[in-house]
Parts: C-alpha cells; sequence; structure tokens
C-alpha cells in the first residue's frame, strides 16, 4: 500500500505518538483524519505539521462512524495511558480501551476499512517472562492497563478472522522523543528526568532503580507503524518495538547528570503494576516488518536535551 493517496485515520493523534504519525502520514501526501479528546493529548501538538489533516475532538467511545467514512487505514493509538489511573479506576481503563478498541473496529466492520494498525504495549506481559522477551512468551499482565490492551489484541485477531480487517498489534516497549509530556509516571520517565535535571529539581526514582527498560525512539515506532500499513497480510500479528537493549533507571539518571550536571536522587516506595525487568526480542519485527531501529539512547537524549533547552 502507497500511504500518498490514502485516507488515514489516526485515533490519538494529538498525542506523544499519534502526532509523529499524523507527521509522517501527512508528509507523504495522505489525507489524515484525527479523532482525539484531548484528555492526554494537545491540539498544539500538530502545531508546524503541514498537509491534508482534520481535526475532530470527540472519544473512540462516542459514535465515530461519520468521521471515518471513506478511510483505507486506522492507526489506533488513543486509550488511557496511565497504569496507576488503571489499578484506581479499572472501569474508566477498560471504558476507554475495551469500548473504544471494539467501536473502532466495528466502524472499520461497518465501513470496510481494511488495515488496521494497534498500538499495544509491553505492559501485556509481567514480570513472569524470559528477558529479552520475544512475542511467544506468556501473556500476565500486572495491571489492568495491560489487561485492556491484551483484550485490543484479542479484538483484532477475532476481526481479522471474522471479517478479514487486517489487523496487526504493535507491542512498544518504553517510547521517547520529542512531544513527550512528564505527565505519565510510567511512560514518561525521560521526560521528567530532563525537566527536573533542567530545573535543578531532584530524579525522583521508584524503588532501587535497578529495574531497567527498554527505551524506543519515537521515530522508530512511527517507522514501524508505517512499515506495518503498508504490508499486507499480517492477520492480527503482534511484534514487539523496542531496540533490544535495556537500561536501568539508576544509569539512566547518570547519563542525564553527564549532561547536566550533579543532581540530587530522591529513593520512593516501588509502585503498583510497574514491572522489574524489560527488553524486547525484537527478532520477529526484524524479520517479518524489516523493522531496525536508528535512534540510540544516548544521540536521543542530547537532542532531547537541547530541544528542552531551547524550550525553557
Ligand atoms: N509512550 C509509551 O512508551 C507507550 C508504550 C506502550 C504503548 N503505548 C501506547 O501508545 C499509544 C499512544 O501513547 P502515547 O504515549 O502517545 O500517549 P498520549 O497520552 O500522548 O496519547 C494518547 C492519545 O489518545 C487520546 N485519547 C485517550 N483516550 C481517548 C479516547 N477515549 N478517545 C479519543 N482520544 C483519546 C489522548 O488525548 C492522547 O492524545 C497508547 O495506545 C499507549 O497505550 C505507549
Amino acid at each position: 500500500m502507497d500511504l500518498s493517496s490514502k485516507k488515514v485515520v489516526v485515533t490519538g493523534g494529538c498525542g506523544f505518538i499519534g502526532s509523529h504519525i499524523v507527521e509522517r502520514a501527512a508528509g507523504v501526501g495522505a489525507e489524515v483524519i484525527i479523532i482525539d479528546n484531548l484528555i492526554s493529548g494537545r491540539e498544539e501538538n500538530l502545531n508546524g505539521i503541514d498537509g491534508n489533516i482534520t481535526f475532530h475532538r470527540a472519544s473512540v467511545t462516542e459514535d465515530i462512524e461519520k468521521y471515518m467514512t471513506g478511510a483505507d487505514l486506522i492507526f489506533h493509538l488513543a486509550a488511557n495511558v496511565f497504569v496507576a489511573k488503571s489499578v484506581e479506576d479499572p472501569h474508566y481503563d477498560a471504558e476507554n480501551n475495551i469500548k473504544g478498541i471494539l467501536n473502532v473496529l466495528e466502524c472499520a466492520r461497518k465501513l470496510d476499512i481494511p488495515k488496521m494498525v494497534y498500538s499495544s504495549s509491553s505492559a501485556i506481559y509481567g514480570d513472569d517472562v524470559a528477558v529479552p522477551t520475544d512475542e511467544n512468551q506468556p501473556i500476565s499482565p500486572s495491571s489492568p492497563y495491560g489487561v485492556s490492551k491484551y483484550v485490543g489484541e484479542l479484538y483484532c485477531r477475532t476481526y481479522t478472522d471474522l471479517y478479514g480487517i487486517d489487523t496487526v498489534a504493535l507491542r512498544y516497549f518504553n517510547v521517547f522523543g520529542p512531544r513527550q509530556t512528564g505527565d505519565n509516571p510510567y511512560s514518561g520517565v525521560i521526560a521528567i528526568f530532563i525537566q527536573n535535571a533542567l530545573d535543578k529539581k531532584p530524579l525522583t526514582i521508584y524503588g532501587d532503580g535497578e529495574q531497567s527498560r527498554d527505551f524506543v525512539g519515537v521515530r522508530d515506532v512511527v517507522e514501524a507503524n508505517i512499515s506495518s500499513a503498508v504490508k499486507p497480510n499480517l492477520k492480527g500479528e503482534a511484534f514487539n518495538i523496542g531496540t533490544g537493549s535495556s537500561i536501568t533507571i539508576n544509569k539512566l539518571a547518570d547519563i542525564i547528570e553527564s549532561m547536566a550536571g550533579k543532581l540530587e536522587r530522591e529513593y520512593a516506595p516501588a509502585r503498583k503494576g510497574d514491572i522489574k525487568c524489560s527488553t524486547a526480542d525484537i527478532s520477529r519485527a526484524q524479520k517479518v516488518l524489516g523493522f531496525s531501529p536508528t535512534v540510540s539512547l544516548e544521540g536521543g537524549l542530547e537532542e532531547l536535551f537541547k530541544l528542552y533547552q531551547g524550550k525553557s
């Protein structure tokens, strides 16, 4: 599929990752329809993005069929992204993440939209897996968020089997890059650390800081979405999207210090739903999607640091 002449729906298109997908798709000439309720995204994320873009402020749980008529492809990113919120209020999480994806898939079925790329999460694995983790490891989420993201995958596969909609699920590990905010303490640790470093505030580390994360650059995540969109017959398959290597939060703090100078560290109790070690085995994405991460953690952090310095 060549995206240039296509009509593409991006749910969650005002968010961190979604806005980069909007930019990439609009940049190659696609007509882009954004559906976002701005609960965690910002319309300013679209500033400076040129192209044929229409934004509808609406929830994916509402009647959104009217916005999707004639679409060739959906990138579904809209979701509750807060793990802690899912623990406090699992109904809220399920409403957005389970009812949301079901509603979007139903629109795809009724409107004959042939393809959907779904943003899933490494949170579906939980702690009880081999590391590096491949896609055949047991699914055992530690949070309602992990549960709802996995239910989304099951719906994708079912809609592929029942109706022939070509779906694919991308299990992101920890994504970082421009436009990420520090609002999300789970996924936004890099944004939080850099902002605190510039404000000379202490870095808060939950637990002993020896938990590891696989940080993947948002540009690479966008390319995984584009490859998945253009590749036919993925049939509900799931792919890990990370880098294949990880770093502990203590080491991340060391790198930030090497850029910003000595910083205080505050250790706080470990959080519910947080996993200990996380590293992706990306062999399947490399083989099937031609996925090849290009953003190094150090290079990406330097770029972000300069960007934040320019803003403050
Ligand atoms: N950032 C990461 O490290 C990471 C890791 C794994 C998975 N993901 C997944 O990637 C996707 C994008 O996450 P992000 O980091 O860009 O977060 P984000 O909060 O920046 O983006 C989510 C977007 O969805 C919108 N949204 C939320 N609920 C909605 C609803 N009911 N209707 C319409 N819009 C709604 C928000 O306003 C926001 O713009 C999510 O599905 C998330 O689960 C992200």
